[in-house]
């Protein structure tokens, strides 16, 4: 079958057509992809902002078809639709079972467990998954069984950028109704933050991005004001009166803007991170302003959520019309594109790309 590897730091991914899978062992799923969507991140592990183990095959935000279960395999069987989700849910280790399956002890194991066969050698896929294939073997624990009369590509992207954008809004950030909200970072974990904030009933949402098209397409997500980095303290001005916004939410992952969106948060207002920035870059903080400021500095991982309640939430929305994720992808690809795909996200050009495989 066809993947793309990612075979060094900084190369161009190698698409193949000679890859096979792992035999499938117990509490393993094999899934025949229907959708990828192509997320920062897998350019972040290309570019080693995200360290991972090489080779790999890339891709974490999919869905698809169940097409056989191994030994043990309770939650699905053949022929279900699944939303892979890049983060394990085992429901057994201690971030579990207290509710933040996000935080999955699991997490790591299922991450280097290699299911792909690559010249003779076994490779894994990215966190576990490597939807950038036609076929993968996963964790019953990253499969989410979603109604098979849902359209895949739009179940795909609630794999990553959706999820994470709208959990960061809704779960993490905890956007409250009437509330000033400004997000930074107009890709498809940006939009989805927006959205999550226009659900949640922000009364202003602004969206910051240094990209016109993507600012004008922020407005069609829920923006009410959209601005590029350098009008950022005028509109603060105009929408809080300068007092600073009640919730502020960085999807690039850089130092400068996640520095920005502390200091676009009200004192007692929440900055939320939900980009991921390079493990060996800093952001500096004064040990007076962390305590006068009086801010909720908060991480986000896969935003906040559990994905076998918050996933299928997320599918209600879009069936109530209250999500827009048709919208979102913005440009539709072979898996033989992939390249191009990365080159087009990192000029501004997509929202979302999607993978369909036949
Ligand atoms: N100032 C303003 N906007 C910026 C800046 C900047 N310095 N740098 C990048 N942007 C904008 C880009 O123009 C783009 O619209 O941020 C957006 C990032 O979107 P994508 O590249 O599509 O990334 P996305 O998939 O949304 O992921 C965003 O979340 O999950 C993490 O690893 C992911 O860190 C990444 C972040
Ligand atoms: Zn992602």
């Amino acid at each position: 079958m066809k993947a793309a590897v990612l075979n060094g730091m900084d190369q161009e991914l190698v698409v193949r057509d000679d890859v096979t899978l792992t035999d499938l062992g117990p509490g393993e799923v094999h899934v025949k992809l229907v959708s990828s969507g192509v997320c920062h991140s897998d350019v972040s592990a290309q570019n080693g902002t995200i360290p991972m183990p090489l080779p790999l095959v890339l891709g974490h935000e999919g869905a698809g078809v169940v097409l056989e279960v191994g030994p043990g395999v309770t939650d699905v069987v053949a022929g279900d639709h699944v939303i892979l989700s890049f983060v394990p849910a085992c429901r057994k280790c201690g971030p579990c079972e207290r509710g933040q399956s996000y935080l999955c002890a699991q997490s790591g194991a299922v991450s280097a467990a290699p299911h792909f066969v690559v010249d003779g050698t076994p490779i894994p896929g990215m966190t576990g998954l490597g939807t950038f294939a036609e076929e993968l073997i996963t964790a019953e624990s990253c499969v989410v069984k979603v109604e098979n009369d849902i359209p895949l590509d739009i179940v795909s992207l609630i794999g990553c950028g959706v999820t994470t954008g709208v959990g960061a809004a809704i779960n993490t950030a905890g956007v409250t109704p009437g509330s000033s909200v400004v997000v930074f970072g107009c890709g498809g974990v940006g939009i989805s933050a927006i959205q999550g904030a226009r659900i949640a009933g922000a009364a202003e949402i602004l969206a910051v991005d240094m990209v016109d098209s993507k600012l004008e397409q922020a407005k069609t997500f829920g923006a009410t004001h959209v601005c590029k980095p350098d009008d950022l303290p005028q509109l603060r001005t105009e929408i809080t009166g300068g007092e600073g916004f009640d919730f502020a939410l960085e999807c690039i992952g850089n130092p400068i803007t996640i520095r920005a969106t502390f200091d676009a948060a009200r004192r007692g207002g929440t900055a939320c991170i939900v980009g991921v920035g390079r493990l060996t870059e800093q952001v500096s903080f004064s040990a007076f302003e962390l305590f006068y400021s009086d801010k909720n500095l908060r991480g986000s991982m896969y935003g906040s959520a559990n994905v076998r309640t918050f996933m299928p939430k997320l599918l209600r929305l879009w069936k109530a019309g209250k999500l827009d994720l048709e919208s979102m992808i913005t440009r539709r690809i072979q898996l033989e594109d992939i390249n191009d795909a990365f080159t087009a996200m990192q000029a501004g050009q997509v929202i979302r790309s999607v993978i369909d495989y036949k």
